[in-house]
């Protein structure tokens, strides 16, 4: 072969590579909204930084006729790049090729981008769009999903993994986004179930769309599988960049700093008058958020699910922070099972990679009802006691209006470590609500009095005046301020700093065991 001759092979396998599965599966591809494997790598990347692994790697499966059919990558382009101007890794199954189904080689792409980001400490996304274990390679390709899965478990609280769902992902392939920490999906053209509609209706006789049982907002809203939706495949792609950019690297960074204008001491005489003075009046907790943290920007996570509770990220000072919030504008803030659930998660990731975690309580308590209890709110509830009492990261509190009983402790009170808790005036702090321990309370005298309504009336304002306010945690020192709500950004943003070397230990042990 001549020197020429060498050139040419590698260019046209290269070449080959870069076709996938040809120019009519690309049209279709794109015909469905969709764009290629390469094209949302180069919208994941910084311009000219992506640098691709293993283009020439091939199947080496000989069944169903499939030694003729070899197309190098085998359907998933692996690469590393710069996000945001850092190092990160990813990963992009190509539909084109083989319904971009995991193969033994495929998955050893995979398997290979991982194990270096492990070792390097990077990111790790995956841009999924696959039907699934290739059908033709059998067990191979099954125990390729399996090395996936355990390097997504070795990977978690390790460096940050995120999973955008760009087309099927179906049955056990659902598992790898699921173990990493955040999932997007795309409106229209992505789906995740376990078992497809086909399989539904034979078993349990049931008729349902794909839309309907796996597209975005059912995971987005319903089940909780999925953390965002984006409008279209650059929409996803930018959203990871973004949610990137509140992350470290690895476990033992910090978060990046970012730069603003907005200053540390800024106040807003306008936050005095957002929470109403009438105790069951709702209000909005973003408006709180949005005007306190660096340039009114929260990305919200899980934003469509369990809204009773508001998680996402923020910055103060430049330092990015977990936001967690009680919703008093959505079933009055009280937590419930879905709401632990969405918490718990939030805050051990904040904790995994040392972002700050500030919390604003409003809660009247735990939503009563059977539902909640044959559901298990005691277990799942737990999960967000555990989830804060574990952190070791900053911890911050903000009581706006209620902290009811048991939400009282759990939503990050002093008792459970946390460094700083602030109340304002408007703050209470209670067992239960007045009315609520009136009827307890004086059960017998109500039910003996001449005019039990007037006596209800008197004792709800003695409980109201005894307990109802912050004075009594503060006289403690287990609230450590009462503070004017104009002032709330300028006082977390002295406490962050004051934290910012702060270091805490959990007891050596293999690992908790958090109620799952
Ligand atoms: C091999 C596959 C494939 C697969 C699709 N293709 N899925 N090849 N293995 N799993 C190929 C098709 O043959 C076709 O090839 C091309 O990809 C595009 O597929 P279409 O069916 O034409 O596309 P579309 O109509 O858009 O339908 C997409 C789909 C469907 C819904 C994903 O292909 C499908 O149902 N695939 C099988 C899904 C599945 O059951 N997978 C196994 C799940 S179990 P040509 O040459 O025509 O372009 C699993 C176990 C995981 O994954 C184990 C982990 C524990």
């Amino acid at each position: 072969m001549t020197l020429q001759e060498k050139l040419d092979e590698l260019r046209r396998r290269h070449a080959l590579a870069e076709l996938g599965g040809g120019e009519e599966r690309r049209a279709r591809q794109h015909a469905e909204g969709k764009l290629s494997a390469r094209e949302r790598l180069e919208l994941l990347f910084d311009e000219g930084t992506l640098e691709e692994l293993d283009k020439l790697v091939e199947h080496r499966c000989q069944d169903f006729g499939m030694a003729d059919q070899r197309i190098p990558g085998d359907g998933v382009v692996t690469a590393y790049g710069q996000v945001n101007g850092r190092l990160t890794f990813a990963f992009a199954q190509d539909f084109t090729v083989f319904g971009g189904s995991l193969s033994e080689a495929n998955a050893a792409k995979i398997c290979k981008i991982m194990d270096l980001a492990m070792k390097v400490g990077a990111p790790i996304v995956g841009l999924n769009d696959s039907g699934g274990a290739r059908i033709q390679e059998g067990v191979a390709s099954l125990a390729g999903y399996a090395q996936i899965f355990l390097r997504n478990t070795l990977a978690s609280g390790v460096v940050p993994q995120i999973s955008a769902i760009l087309g099927p992902c179906a049955g056990g392939a659902v598992y790898s986004p699921a173990i990493t920490d955040f999932t997007l999906m795309v409106e229209k053209s992505s789906y995740m179930f376990v078992t497809g509609p086909d399989v539904i209706k034979t078993v349990m006789h049931e008729d349902v769309t794909k839309e309907e049982l796996g597209g975005p907002m059912t995971h987005n809203a319903k089940s909780g599988v999925a953390h965002f939706v984006a409008r279209d495949d650059p929409d996803a792609l930018a959203l990871i960049r973004e949610l990137l950019s509140f992350m470290p690297q690895n476990n033992h960074e910090d978060p990046p700093r970012a730069e603003t204008s907005d200053p540390p001491d800024r106040c807003d005489p306008e936050l005095d008058t957002v929470v109403p003075i009438e105790s069951d009046r709702p209000y909005d907790i973003k408006e709180i958020i949005h005007r306190v943290v660096d340039d009114g920007y929260f990305l919200e996570v899980h934003e469509h699910f369990a809204q009773n509770l508001v998680v996402g990220f923020a910055r103060l000072g430049g330092q990015s922070v977990g936001i967690v919030a009680n919703q008093p504008a959505v079933l009055a803030g009280c937590l419930d099972i879905n709401a632990a659930v969405k918490g718990a998660r939030f805050v051990r990731f904040c904790d995994a990679f040392n972002i700050p975690l500030v919390t604003f309580e409003d809660v009247p308590g735990f939503l009563p009802g059977t539902q909640q209890e044959f559901g298990g709110i005691i277990r799942h509830g737990a999960k967000l006691l555990f989830a804060f009492a574990e952190a070791t990261v900053p911890k911050l509190t903000v009581i706006t209006r209620k902290a009811y009983g048991g939400a009282y402790c759990v939503m990050s009170s002093k008792h459970i470590r946390t460094d700083i808790n602030l109340a304002y005036p408007t703050a209470e702090i209670a067992v239960m609500g007045p009315e609520g321990a009136v009827n307890i309370v004086y059960r017998r005298e109500l039910q003996k009095a001449e005019d039990p309504e007037k006596l209800r009336r008197e004792k709800v304002e003695e409980f109201r005046q005894r307990f109802a306010n912050p004075y009594v945690a503060a006289e403690r020192g287990w609230v450590d301020d009462v503070i004017l709500p104009r002032e709330t950004r300028l006082r977390l943003i002295r406490a962050l700093r004051m934290l910012e070397n702060k270091s805490d230990m959990n007891p050596p042990k293999k690992h908790g065991n958090i109620p799952l």
